[in-house]
């Protein structure tokens, strides 16, 4: 075997050169790996006695594609596309052999070799347009060349993985072969590709798989309209579907170039620097200082569930997905078997989507033991309380869990709002307690916001972390304060909505600045769907907020088809004369003079105080990095990704404007927006605060 360098290896078996590329942790195109693939690759044709080259990598996976770290330096030759050349250039066959994922430049890779064979456990893709960008390395030129331009138009604009099966059924990959014999089953292809004297096939120059679409810009046109909510505010998929068509309607070199230019533009943009951030963001959000990556985490083998509302069905379905039995506790059996019910309706709506089969439907049921005794929690290694959200009931709970869970059971509270050191102090084991908040609809949004308590145990932390993993979300240790990061921060956005709509606004306008933003939707609107009605009765309602009027006259949002919005039968909103009356009543009331307020105003005054809050947090410690605060945001309330986050976002605006802004605001509003001390100081040293 010869070291070409530190991470390429060339050596020959029998008539086929094997190149292996070993970077761990997967394989990223770094220049290192670029100079060494071309320059096997190069010795490989040089050596008369190969007759076929594999290309094969060592470690968990073939290619992660791009080096992302390198984005945005200097580039460094060779170029990957270089490097595809060489490959594709190449006068004996190339194979790629691939195994875990071949993604975005790693499938690039694969594409300017003559041939693929996979394992079935193999995935693919291009998920370029995830990171803003589009597949720089020719992907929009060959992906189409081979799967079609419509399938490829998905693929790119999805990101998605395909699975190996699918990808050979697509023609992407020429052959499965057996799990855990890659190797050898690459070079036994390699040798029956010699054999056969087929003449050397080049992704380039296919034409059969996009002549179809030629001519038809229809296509393209239809699919733009079809995906249009999805792509809403994106400028990356707009820039792969223009490239497919290239592809299509363009000679390959010329295709190429046009790639090159739309990728050269969306790499540097401000858009694509955002989720790069937020790609590197949610992994390091796993991380926790003082808590190594090897700390001995206990085993969660069962649940239990207190509480079969929205939130507790919703939590459970997330573990009964992963397989995990869960004991869902109620207080009477009419709550159980609605509970039980609405679960089931999820998963035989997923089934009828065909997202899910009727025999997983009863599968994941049968995991579930209803149950109206607390006591049969005694067996469960996990339980979580969903609980009306009172101190004093929550500390009724967790006296009685402490009792019943068995030594080691981790007890959590899915509170979005409480102090968890306060509920873990009724109990004999404050460090098997923490807080486990997910976010609405619980089997759905991401974010799991994992609350440490003062006196929580490492290990405790690092199950429920580990947990989060294990049941697809995206966990992000905080700290013990009201409404933790992601409450918290909306509680000042909401603040000023309300203030903006008695000031001179309307909801309808508050709602569509922060839908242009990026948000799914403003606060009026969510508030609409969420219910009006939620911890409201009339014996205590003061009837000085709009939101207290508005159920007062029974509007109590889309559930009855009325509240900040009249709705029709379709859901479709419309501004309500009735809420405009009610709006400019109590204005009048509050001896308010209603002005009119520009969007400008709308938009900084709803979310810069969140930065400002989130600033606080970092300062207070309650949150381990400014990205973290990021990936709350995004993955629990919908923040838009090519806005970074919060913090990010902050950063893009430029932190010294909105601290300006805050002072501003608070000379004429008041000591709300007094901006945090930590962000005066890195707006003054220049730093930037989501690198924090
Ligand atoms: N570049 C640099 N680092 C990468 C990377 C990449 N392409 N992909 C993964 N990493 C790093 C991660 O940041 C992580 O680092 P830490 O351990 O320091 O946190 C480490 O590799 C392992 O990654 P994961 O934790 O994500 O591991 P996983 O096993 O859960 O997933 C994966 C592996 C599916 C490959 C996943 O990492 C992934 O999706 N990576 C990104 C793939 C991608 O977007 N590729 C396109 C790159 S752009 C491109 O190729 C442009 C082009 O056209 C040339």
């Amino acid at each position: 075997m010869t070291a070409i360098n530190d991470v390429v290896d060339l050596t020959r078996e029998g008539e086929i050169a094997v190149i292996t590329l070993d970077s761990p942790p997967v394989n990223a195109l770094s220049a290192q790996l670029r100079a060494g693939i071309a320059q096997a690759v190069e010795q490989a044709v040089a050596d008369d006695a190969a007759k076929a080259i594999v290309l094969t990598c060592a470690g968990r996976t073939f290619c992660a594609g791009a080096d992302i770290t390198e984005f945005g330096k200097p580039p460094k030759d060779p170029s990957l596309s270089a490097v595809q050349a060489v490959i594709e250039a190449a006068p004996k066959p190339v194979i790629a052999a691939i195994h875990g994922t071949a993604l975005g430049g790693g499938l690039e890779l694969a594409l300017s070799c003559h041939y693929r064979v996979a394992v079935p456990s193999a995935r693919c893709g291009l998920p370029e347009v995830k990171l803003g960008i589009l597949p720089g390395a020719g992907g929009t030129q060959r992906l189409p060349r081979i799967v079609g331009a419509e399938q490829a138009l998905e693929m790119i604009t999805s990101g998605a993985h395909v699975t190996a099966k699918d990808a050979a059924a697509m023609g992407l990959f020429d052959k499965l072969v057996a799990e855990g014999n890659l190797r050898e089953d690459a070079i036994a292809f390699a040798r029956e590709v010699i054999a056969s004297g087929a003449p050397l096939k080049k992704v380039r120059d296919l034409d059969e798989a996009i002549a179809p679409a030629r001519g038809k810009p229809e296509i393209f046109a239809e699919f733009r309209k079809k995906n249009a909510r999805k792509f809403r505010g994106f400028e990356a998929p707009e820039a792969c579907i223009q490239a497919v068509e290239a592809a299509v309607e363009k000679p390959f070199e010329e295709g190429l170039k046009f790639e090159r230019a739309l990728f050269e533009k969306l790499v540097a943009s401000e858009q694509s620097a955002a989720q790069r951030y937020a790609f590197f963001a949610e992994r390091e959000a796993a991380k926790i200082p003082d808590i190594p990556k090897d700390t001995p985490t206990r085993e969660i083998a069962r649940v239990g569930m207190i509480g079969a509302g929205t939130m507790g069905g919703g939590i459970s379905m997330n573990f009964l997905n992963a397989g995990i039995p869960v004991t869902i506790v109620e207080t009477n059996q009419d709550a159980l078997d609605r509970g039980l019910a609405t679960i089931r309706k999820n998963y035989e709506n997923s089934a009828k989507r065909g997202r899910l089969s009727m025999e997983d439907v009863e599968k994941r049921m049968a995991l579930i033991t209803p149950s109206l005794a607390l006591d049969d929690l005694a067996d469960c290694d996990l339980v979580i309380e969903a609980v009306f959200e009172l101190m004093e009931v929550k500390k009724e709970i967790f006296t009685k869990l402490d009792g019943i869970c068995k030594p080691g059971a981790i007890m959590a509270s899915n509170t979005s709002y409480l102090d968890i050191d306060k509920i873990a102090s009724v109990t004999s084991r404050p460090g098997d307690v923490l807080g486990m908040h997910f976010f609405s609809p619980a089997n759905v949004m991401r974010l799991l916001e994992v609350v440490r308590g003062e006196k929580t145990e490492k290990d405790v932390v690092a199950t429920a972390m580990a947990l989060g993993k294990r049941i697809g979300k995206v966990a992000v240790c905080v700290g013990v304060a009201h409404g933790f990061v992601g409450n918290r921060m909306l509680s000042e956005r909401q603040r000023e909505a309300n203030n903006l709509i008695m000031e001179g606004a309307m909801p309808w306008d508050v709602d569509r600045v922060l839908h242009d933003f990026g948000l799914p939707m403003g606060p009026f609107a969510m508030a609409d769907l969420a219910g009006l009605d939620l911890g409201w009765t009339p014996e205590n309602s003061t009837g000085e907020t709009a939101k207290e009027r508005l159920c007062e006259i029974d509007r109590r949002g889309q559930k009855n088809g009325k509240g900040f919005y009249d709705y029709d039968e379709n859901r479709k909103a419309t501004p309500s004369k009735v809420t405009e009356e009610i709006i400019l009543d109590l204005s009048r009331a509050k001896g308010i003079t209603r002005r009119a307020i520009s969007d400008q105003e709308i938009l900084e005054r709803c979310i810069y105080p969140m930065i400002n809050e989130g600033a606080k947090i970092l300062q207070e410690g309650k949150a381990l990095r400014a990205s973290d605060i990021d990936i709350v945001w995004l993955t629990g309330y919908g923040w838009p990704v090519y806005r970074g986050g919060p913090m990010f976002y902050a950063d893009t605006i430029g932190l010294d404007k909105v601290v300006a802004a805050l002072e501003t605001y608070a000379k004429s509003l008041g000591p709300d927006f007094e901006p945090a001390e930590l962000l005066v100081r890195t707006a003054k040293e220049g730093k930037r605060i989501s690198e924090m």
